[in-house]
């Protein structure tokens, strides 16, 4: 934290990106991916989140995010969720939330300036026209896009398939003075090498993990995101107000 805090203190408005993964929902009970007793120890990841998946058993696919839609709208945030606004309020505009999780817990916890990277489990979009509508309930093949009748699938990004807003996250990463990993195994591409690019451009790293990675983060803070954001947090204002 030293370290950090002396970066910090040659800098007066710096700009903020925070990185999630599933760790920091982990806590509110959504499953991550990749630990033991993770999403993809029991799905086949190119059965349920590839084109190619889709193509061969779309019922499968639908039920798989019918069945993680129910569960993160039963889910709220945790203490690292609310954490996580609370840096958005300290920065303002100088801060970025990319979020590697479809669900919607850093808004129910109050961040605003948020990406998506890979989709929305509460949207749908038009295979056809690419509408994205909101969406709450149960998404099956009957059901047709509002605007051109195509048909609908899931907003969730699949293997294979392109990263949303990517021209975006990429210009804010390459300019940002301050980029915090929370949460994430850092195996997926491309989230996983924003850290090297913002270092490359002379950011401090930080990443915040319940077992961090082994990745070469400036600084490094072990423990579950309920605790570690709020700690971090604390540092920040304490160099960042008045
Ligand atoms: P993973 O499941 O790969 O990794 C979860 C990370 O969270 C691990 O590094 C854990 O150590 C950490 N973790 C677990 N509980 C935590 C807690 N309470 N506090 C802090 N850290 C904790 O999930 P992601 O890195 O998000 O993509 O996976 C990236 C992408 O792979 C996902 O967006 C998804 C998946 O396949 C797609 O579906 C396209």
């Amino acid at each position: 934290m030293d370290k950090l805090l002396a970066f910090l203190k040659t800098k007066r408005n710096p700009k903020v990106i925070v990185l999630t993964g599933a760790g920091v929902s982990a806590e509110s009970g959504i499953r991550t991916f990749r630990e033991t007793g993770g999403l993809w120890e029991n799905y086949n990841v190119e059965d349920v989140a590839t084109p190619e998946g889709f193509y061969s058993n779309p019922d499968l696919v639908y039920e798989f995010y019918n069945v993680r839609r129910k569960q993160a709208k039963l889910s709220e945030p945790n203490r690292g969720h609310f954490a996580i606004a609370e840096l958005e309020e300290l920065f303002g505009n100088n801060f970025l939330l990319v979020t590697q999780n479809v669900d919607n817990l850093h808004e129910q916890a109050g961040s605003k300036n948020i990406l998506h990277m890979h989709g929305e489990l509460l949207k749908a979009r038009c295979f056809e026209c690419g509408t994205v509508i909101d969406w709450e309930g149960d998404l099956t093949s009957d059901d047709k896009c509002e605007s051109c009748s195509g048909p609908m699938r899931p907003h969730v990004v699949w293997f294979n398939e392109m990263p949303l807003y990517m021209d975006e996250i990429i210009s804010a990463v390459s300019d940002c003075d301050l980029f915090i990993a929370i949460g994430t195994s850092g195996v997926v591409y491309p989230a996983a090498s924003f850290y090297q690019m913002a270092s490359s451009k002379g950011a401090h790293t930080v990443e915040l993990n319940l077992h961090p990675t082994g990745a070469n983060f400036d600084t490094i803070i072990d423990g579950p995101s309920s605790r570690t954001v709020d700690m971090l947090l604390k540092e920040l204002r304490s160099v960042y107000t008045n």
